[in-house]
C-alpha cells in the first residue's frame, strides 16, 4: 500500500487546524498509520529539508519548522502521494486553488501550513526520518 509523509507545520498547529486537516484526509478515504506531535530537533530539520540546503531561504525554513510543535503523520492509500499533494494545493498559497488546504488556510510560501512528500523516494526517506517502523500501525481489515 502506498504511503506518504504529511506534516502540519508550526503555523497550522498554532492556528488549531490539525483536526480539520486530518478530517480531510480521513474523509477522502486514506488511512492514518502513524502520527505524533513533536518539536523537530534542528539536525532533523536540516536532514528533512536537505535538498534545499543551497537555497537562500534554507535558514529561514529550518528556523520556522523548528519554531514550535509540528504534527507529523504517515498516511496510506491508493495514489496517496499525488492525491495528498493535490489536496494540499500549490506550494505557494497565492497559487493554491480555493478548496485546497493551502488555498483555504495559508497566505505565504514560508508559512504554508502543511508539508507532503513529492515522490515515492521522498516519502520513504521522510517517513524514515520521522518514524521508526514499530510506530506505524497495520490495518488487518481494509475497506
Ligand atoms: P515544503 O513543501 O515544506 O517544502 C519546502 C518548503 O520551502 C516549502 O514547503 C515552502 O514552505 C518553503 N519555501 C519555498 N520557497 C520559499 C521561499 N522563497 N521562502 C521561504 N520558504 C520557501
Amino acid at each position: 500500500m502506498e504511503k506518504t509523509f504529511l506534516m502540519v507545520k508550526p503555523d497550522g498547529v498554532q492556528r488549531a487546524v490539525i483536526g480539520e486537516i486530518v478530517a480531510r484526509f480521513e474523509k477522502k478515504g486514506f488511512q492514518l498509520v502513524g502520527a505524533k506531535l513533536m518539536n523537530i530537533p534542528r539536525e532533523m530539520a536540516e536532514e528533512h529539508y536537505g535538498e534545499h540546503k543551497e537555497r537562500p531561504f534554507f535558514g529561514e525554513l529550518v528556523d520556522f519548522i523548528t519554531s514550535g510543535p509540528v504534527f507529523a503523520m504517515v498516511w496510506q492509500g491508493e495514489n496517496v502521494i499525488t492525491t495528498a499533494r493535490q489536496m494540499m494545493g500549490a506550494t505557494n498559497p497565492k497559487d493554491a486553488a480555493p478548496g485546497t488546504i493551502r488555498g483555504e488556510f495559508a497566505l505565504t510560501v514560508g508559512k504554508n501550513i502543511i508539508h507532503g512528500s513529492d515522490s515515492p523516494a521522498s516519502a520513504e526517506r521522510e517517513i524514515g526520518i520521522f518514524f521508526k517502523p514499530e510506530e506505524l500501525v497495520e490495518y488487518t481489515k481494509l475497506i
